[in-house]
């Protein structure tokens, strides 16, 4: 049995999480708790960096006393410590690092250093039923967009990825051109509720391949940006106040349909029967349900990260560290520092003997 404490400050929200993997390998949040500062960003139209990192200083420590406390283990009854090192804001990923190294040192414990990205992979691991590779991921979050294949020995591969935008961004720039306000996500899902998907016809996005064709699985949202400030310019001059219900659900749609068609054809190409959905763009209602209707058309199992779990906490980074710990593959020197950008499939450099940053 192993229990961690997991920390995690790369962007706009600090987080804590203790968590527990019993003798059958199931693994169990026993607190995990979040202190957003989404409110305060909110003013500003988008995360600010110095903000950031103040707002995770004052928070962290009393959210480590509280999920700790809620646990009902004392700091030295854990096994590891865990916090997020790459990627992310370089002022906002140290404040959980200086703080997650202290207590490693403090307690004699294994620090381990995670990749943000193994992190919201792992967190598939947190539902009820947690798939066994090998499977298809889509990552959809604010930073990435991407198709990655998990073999059964957990070697990764990319077969997909957004050459522009990420989904998460796109949905961010589309709810300021429409005024809903910071994040996109939850705003743009909110008003597109009532309106009707298929209102307005917006493009997919596709990729050109050098000798003709179109790239199969990568992904373009630049464009159906560019395409949804058209469509507002033109409305502004005519249609006051604007169908906002309609042009949400009908962005929404489309960015749902291309996420959905493009990583069901990637999981059928490759001959992959599960596909496994992660990231804060996965917390998105129409697309859950997109995706497990059209996966399920096609006889393609697919499992996606609990609602809780998508959008940036510390239990997903206490899962990858569980799954780490049971793996054996070390922990990360205390003289780690942390990185604003780092390869996933690189993330076993993490833990070698001279760290990579
Ligand atoms: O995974 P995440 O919390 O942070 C990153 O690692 O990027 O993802 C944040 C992104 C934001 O762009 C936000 O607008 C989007 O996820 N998001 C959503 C929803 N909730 C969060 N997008 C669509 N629908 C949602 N319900
Ligand atoms: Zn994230």
């Amino acid at each position: 049995m192993h229990a961690v404490l997991a920390l995690e400050t790369s962007c706009d929200e600090s987080a804590a999480a203790v968590l527990r993997r019993d003798d059958h390998g199931r693994i169990e949040v026993l607190a995990s708790q979040i202190a957003s500062q989404v409110e305060e960003h909110a003013l500003w139209g988008g995360v600010v960096p110095e903000i950031a990192s103040r707002r995770h200083v004052e928070a962290l420590p009393g959210l480590i006393a509280a999920v700790v406390d809620e646990a009902g283990l004392a700091l030295g009854q854990l096994d590891a410590i865990a916090a997020t090192i790459t990627p992310g804001l370089a002022g906002a990923l140290m404040v959980a690092s200086v703080t997650g190294r202290t207590l490693a040192a403090l307690h004699r414990r294994p620090f381990l250093g995670i990749h943000h990205l193994e992190g919201h992979l792992a967190s598939v691991m947190l539902g009820e039923d947690p798939p066994q590779a090998p499977y298809l991921v889509l990552l959809v979050s604010g930073g990435h967009t991407e198709l990655i294949f998990v073999a059964v020995d957990g070697g990764m591969k990319r077969l997909g990825r957004s050459h522009d935008d990420a989904a998460g961004e796109a949905f961010d720039k589309v709810a300021r051109l429409l005024d809903l306000g910071y994040p996109g996500g939850p705003a743009i899902q909110a008003v597109a509720e009532t309106g009707d998907p298929t209102c307005f016809k917006l493009p997919k996005g596709r990729i050109s391949l050098p000798g003709g064709g179109f790239h199969p699985y990568d992904f373009s949202f630049s464009g159906l940006k560019t395409a949804m400030l058209r469509t507002v310019e033109t409305l502004r001059q005519t249609t006051d106040p604007l169908p906002l219900a309609d042009l949400a659900a009908s962005f929404e749609q489309v960015v749902a349909d291309v996420l959905v068609q493009r990583s069901l054809r990637c999981a059928e190409d490759h001959g992959v029967g599960q596909l496994v959905m992660v990231g804060g763009v996965a917390a998105n209602r129409r697309l859950r349900q997109c995706m497990l209707e059209r996966g399920q058309e096609r006889g393609i199992a697919v499992s996606i990260a609990p609602l809780a779990y998508c959008t940036d906490n510390a239990a997903m980074i206490g899962a990858a560290a569980l799954m780490r710990l049971s793996q054996n593959t070390g922990s990360t020197s205390l003289e780690s520092g942390v990185a604003p950008r780092w390869p996933l499939d690189q993330a076993n450099a993490l833990y070698a003997t001279d760290p990579p940053f």
